[in-house]
């Protein structure tokens, strides 16, 4: 028979990302129009080892839909990567009465919520990272937000560029994937797009690439460049030696995880934050929410975490094109 849940803990885990705060509010208010108890974790996994806990009442999440970060804060724990950490989590759950826990964070996160659902305590993940490289989802919580941030900042990066007819190599988060460089090279038309899964290090193509645009009259070279490369600024130094071009690196950096969730994450991550609890509510554990074809669907967390995904090829292909 399915687990009884009477109350249900709530953690951020991992980087912070924008739309956290809208899931927090929904699994709030979902929770207590099912009838349920809230109690907040904050710091993560790091404030459920050291109990740090809360009631959650629906006034507490007030005023926080529009807002970036995390009014439950974040952490990485390290304690809770061994199984003590994981034994000592389980029974602070129970020593409070919290029989599931909605997990918002990315795949680290999530193999915390599969070891806790091990021990008895029922568990949810959420996809909250602005990194976009949680396998089992085409959305994840912040990268809406994120990748517009970043957009708007190249395109003012873009606007001195053309200025000063210069090369601008910008580089954006995302960790060891390039969802956010491939998107943010489309939306503001880069020259050239490095993305860790497909850069071949060959510098040499970038400099030719520089000098044919030159001839052709460009006034700019934007490059895309993911921090899974990085490198930027030696790279800028090098290209502009061999290109004669004069050449600038800027990296965005944590700009791209703040600010005000757009409508798209609010929407979502209030949709996802609400099906946690209805999961919870159901009996469910050791799932983790995604969104795949139009759908808000919920996978296994363990074949979540086996599945693998790709940069979409076709997409990546055409931007080469569509900067010509
Ligand atoms: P993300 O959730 O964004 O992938 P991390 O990889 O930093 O971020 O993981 C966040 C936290 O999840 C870690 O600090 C740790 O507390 C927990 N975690 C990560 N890996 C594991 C694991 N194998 N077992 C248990 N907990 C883990
Ligand atoms: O996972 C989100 C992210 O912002 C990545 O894009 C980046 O690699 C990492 O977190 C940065 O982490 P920190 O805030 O610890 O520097």
């Amino acid at each position: 028979m399915a687990k009884e849940i009477n109350t249900i803990g709530v953690l951020t885990s991992g980087g912070d990302a924008p739309g956290m705060n809208a899931a927090i509010r929904a699994v709030v208010r979902e929770a207590i129009a099912k009838g349920k108890k809230v109690k907040g974790i904050k710091r993560g996994y790091a404030g459920l080892l050291q109990e740090e806990i809360i009631d959650m009442e629906t006034k507490d999440v007030s005023d926080i839909i529009q807002r970036g970060g995390t009014i439950l804060q974040t952490a990485r724990c390290m304690e809770f990567t061994t199984p003590e950490g994981q034994q000592k989590g389980a029974e602070i759950c129970r020593k409070h009465g919290i029989d599931g826990v909605i997990v918002i964070g990315g795949d680290g996160s999530f193999k915390g919520a599969q070891k806790l659902a091990g021990l008895g305590i029922n568990t949810i993940g959420l996809p909250g990272t602005i990194d976009l490289d949680i396998a089992c989802t085409e959305y994840t919580i912040g990268f809406d937000t994120a990748v517009n941030t970043a957009m708007e900042a190249i395109d003012k990066v873009r606007d001195t560029s053309t200025s000063h007819e210069r090369c601008s190599i910008i580089e954006v988060m995302g960790r060891g994937a390039g969802y956010i460089a491939l998107w943010c090279g489309i939306a503001n038309g880069a020259e050239d797009i490095l993305l860790p899964e497909k850069y071949d290090y060959d510098e040499q193509k970038l400099v030719n690439h520089i000098i044919e645009n030159r001839k052709k009259g460009k006034q700019h070279h934007i490059i895309v460049n993911a921090e899974g490369i990085g490198h930027s600024a030696s790279m800028a130094k090098r290209i502009e030696a061999a290109t004669g071009v004069e050449t600038r690196a800027t990296i965005l950096g944590h700009m791209q995880r703040g600010g005000n969730p757009t409508c798209k994450d609010r929407v979502y991550a209030s949709t996802m934050g609400a099906l946690a609890v209805d999961l919870l509510c159901a009996g469910k554990s050791n799932r983790v929410v995604g969104y795949r074809h139009g759908d808000f669907v919920d996978f296994d967390i363990d074949e979540a975490l086996a599945m693998t995904k790709e940069i979409p090829e076709y997409q990546y292909e055409i931007s080469k094109n569509l900067s010509l």
